[in-house]
């Protein structure tokens, strides 16, 4: 795992495990991607200038005048999130009653939640070769022994090499998946690869922790069902408000069998007792307002045409030899490179000559691949078409000098 930068302090004595707890490279990113001088094709930042501010503001003015201070005071989440989490997943094809829907500070925490629940010290996780940064911190802690199967471009997971080391005796605590809009790759499962995999979890027995942060924004017309769809008991769906409404609420959720959610439900009091009950609240209110799936659409119609302005400008200003594909959902473009190249001192070049920045692909290597060294993560959701253009333009003119 490439997580860099000790988080440790100076002479105060800590078990050997935190030694495991670093910062992701994303987060060392943040500071100069957010620079306003700098183009940022590095983080996954949903666009602010479609965040539903005014109907956010009156959602939590409409909390505020019915409930008063009960909305800001500990409390349970209001039993409409869990109706509306309900239907929602309906609209993704999936069939789901209250009780197995578990609502959580968002999708990290789904996924740090279930790290826990299912990790014991030294277990085995099984990913793919290039994964979430944030799994790897989830996971970072129980120090796993990780097995990971490759991914194919154009199909997502190679679930034929799962299906091998599950046939061959490995027995992870967890597969972990992004079915859709995969985060770095940018690749989309196939139904047939969807199918498969389900079926191998429930044959198997092993619990296939599906990641679905990004679901919800596909830009072709058919949607494909999460796994989810096809497998109740063996599949825990992590869910998100995050990408689909603001990120700054921390709301989410769990699909997952109703016999975890006391083991979950303690885990979570243990980390922060409650998500903000007006944080929650606000998104009840916002979604009873009824206006969610025309904001999913509009959503969609612009991250579409920024994924279009990424794709022609690549075409336009990227070397011969790069490869890269439309991705049908999520926020991300992955690029492969010709030939051998640094891309730390690209990156570097990058953000002192030309004030543009990206991922470079090594940080979500479990191990370090030489396809992920000469390939970088582009993000096409944080900017617009224009500073697409721009910022594709100026990296290019990097690149050529590499
Ligand atoms: C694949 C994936 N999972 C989970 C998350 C975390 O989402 P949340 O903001 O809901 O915690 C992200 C955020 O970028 C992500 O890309």
């Amino acid at each position: 795992m490439t997580l860099t930068a000790p988080a440790q302090g100076e002479g105060v004595p800590l078990p050997g495990w935190t030694e495991l707890l670093r910062r992701s490279p994303l987060e060392e990113l943040l500071p100069t991607a957010s620079r306003g001088d700098i183009i940022s094709f590095a983080l996954g930042l949903p666009a602010p200038q479609l965040f539903p501010v005014r109907d956010c503001a009156a959602a939590a003015a409409r909390v505020l005048r019915a409930q008063g201070q009960a909305s800001l005071q500990y409390g349970p989440p209001p039993p409409s999130l869990k109706r509306h989490v309900v239907r929602l997943m309906g609209s993704r094809g999936v069939e789901c009653g209250e009780g197995q829907v578990f609502l959580t500070a968002g999708a990290q925490q789904g996924l740090s939640l279930l790290a826990r629940l299912l990790l014991g010290p030294r277990g085995q996780v099984l990913t793919e070769e290039l994964v979430y940064t944030g799994l790897q911190q989830a996971v970072a802690p129980y120090r796993p022994r990780t097995l990971t199967v490759p991914t194919d471009p154009e199909t997502g997971m190679d679930v034929g090499a799962a299906e091998a080391l599950l046939a061959g005796g490995a027995r992870p605590a967890f597969l972990y998946a992004v079915t859709d809009g995969h985060n770095p790759l940018g690749v989309s499962m196939s139904l047939e690869k969807r199918r498969r995999l389900a079926g191998l979890a429930r044959r198997h027995r092993v619990p296939v922790v599906e990641d679905d942060a990004y679901g919800f924004l596909h830009y072709d017309e058919e949607m494909l069902p999460p796994l989810r769809a096809f497998e109740a008991e063996w599949v825990f769906y992590v869910g998100t408000f995050s990408k689909i409404l603001v990120p700054g609420f921390r709301a989410g959720w769990l699909v997952a069998p109703p016999s975890l959610a006391p083991a979950l439900g303690s885990l979570k009091e243990s980390s922060d007792i409650n998500t903000a009950t007006f944080a929650q609240h606000t998104v009840a209110a916002y979604l009873d307002a009824g206006r969610l799936p025309a904001h999913l659409r509009a959503l969609r119609r612009e991250y579409r045409a920024r994924r279009d302005a990424m794709l022609r400008a690549l075409a336009e200003h990227f070397p011969r030899g790069a490869a890269w594909r439309s991705p049908r959902s999520g926020f991300f473009i992955w690029v492969e490179l010709p030939g051998e190249v640094n891309l730390d001192e690209v990156l570097r070049d990058a953000i002192e000559t030309e004030r543009v920045a990206f991922v470079p692909g090594r940080s979500f290597s479990a191990d370090a691949r030489p396809r992920a060294a000469r390939s970088m993560r582009l993000n096409f959701s944080n900017c617009t078409p224009e500073r697409i253009a721009e910022g594709i333009a100026r990296l290019g003119r990097v690149l050529r000098r590499h």
